[in-house]
């Protein structure tokens, strides 16, 4: 890749950013694209995000994606955004639209066209969806539900009050709330298509409490969004079960290449970027967790 006078600047805001994983698939959307650009991780600490992001037109830099701790701050720093960003309360991409900032969120695209592409010939559409986590992860991935024809989605969180809020507010109809006991939650396993894990616990080995998924019917799917680890316990138990199973990398770089297409009209293609990403990851993951939102 040459920088020349004219290439244009990508990147990523986040705190910290040294093990995000987006300057190397946006490397490879650049050459598949071969546009004139090249995307930079830029640590940005919360006391400097809004100088940082208000600069962006004078640096006449296209884009940035965002990352931890800064998602929710962008998202009321900006006053346009996208319907979706809006939805969810929470940006991960800003456009610089001829100096007129646009937040968007490519979080929800990334979950779902993940999903539809594992997990295609499974029954998870027309079954119930259990959702693990109510916080900012899990509005993207409910927003995601919501718009498909799956029949209920489940939210069950530890703070059982924080789901209750989260179905009234984005799928009042079709949500319902659950706490993480086997009690509450292990009637809905029993009948779900699809499980996601949207919460931190895996990062660290840990299991989901109330999670039983010797309870899953054969046919549903799991998917966690943590892909570092690469195999949460969560997915080694779906594994040994036989159910169909994936992380979240797909979801990562599924999310960055709809981002790259926002700003560079070019839509990249992701099953190469996954795959590529996967054969390295193997060798070179490293202690500290991370999942498909970023
Ligand atoms: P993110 O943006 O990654 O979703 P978040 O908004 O802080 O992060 O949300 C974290 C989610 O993980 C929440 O659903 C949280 O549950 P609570 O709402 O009860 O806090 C869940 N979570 C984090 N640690 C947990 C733990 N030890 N046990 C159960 N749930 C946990």
């Amino acid at each position: 890749m040459t920088i020349s006078g004219t290439t244009r600047v990508l990147g990523l805001f986040g705190d910290p950013v040294a093990h995000s994983l987006s300057p190397l698939l946006h490397a490879r959307f650049t050459e598949q694209a071969e546009t004139d650009s090249v995307y930079v991780p830029f640590q940005v600490t919360p006391e400097d995000l809004e100088q940082a992001l208000f600069a962006l037109p004078a640096l006449n830099i296209l884009g940035v994606n965002i990352t931890v701790p800064h998602k929710e701050s962008v998202f009321h720093l900006l006053s346009e955004h996208s319907q979706i960003a809006q939805t969810i309360g929470a940006v991960n991409t800003v456009i610089n639209q001829n100096g007129q900032l646009i937040g968007d969120n490519t979080d929800a695209f990334g979950f779902l066209s993940d999903i539809r592409a594992l997990f295609s010939s499974l029954p998870w559409e027309d079954s119930s969806v259990v959702v693990i986590g109510a916080g900012g992860a899990a509005r993207a991935v409910v927003h995601a539900l919501a718009s498909t024809n799956v029949r209920k989605i489940i939210i069950a969180n530890r703070t059982r009050q924080k789901a209750e809020e989260l179905a009234a507010e984005m799928a009042p109809e079709r949500a319902e709330a659950s706490s993480l006991t086997p009690e509450e939650l292990g009637p809905y396993l029993d009948r779900m298509g699809l499980l996601v894990n949207t919460t931190n616990l895996g990062l660290k080995g840990e299991t989901i409490p109330g999670v039983d998924l010797d309870r899953a019917p054969a046919e549903a799917a799991i998917y966690d969004l943590i892909y570092n680890p690469p195999r949460t316990p969560l997915l080694e138990y779906a594994a040994s079960r036989g159910l169909p199973s994936a992380n979240g990398l797909g979801m990562l770089v599924r999310q960055g290449a709809k981002s790259f297409e926002l700003w560079t009209g070019h839509t990249p293609e992701a099953e190469p970027v996954i795959e590529w990403l996967k054969d390295r990851l193997c060798s070179t993951f490293k202690q500290e967790g991370s999942n498909g939102g970023e």
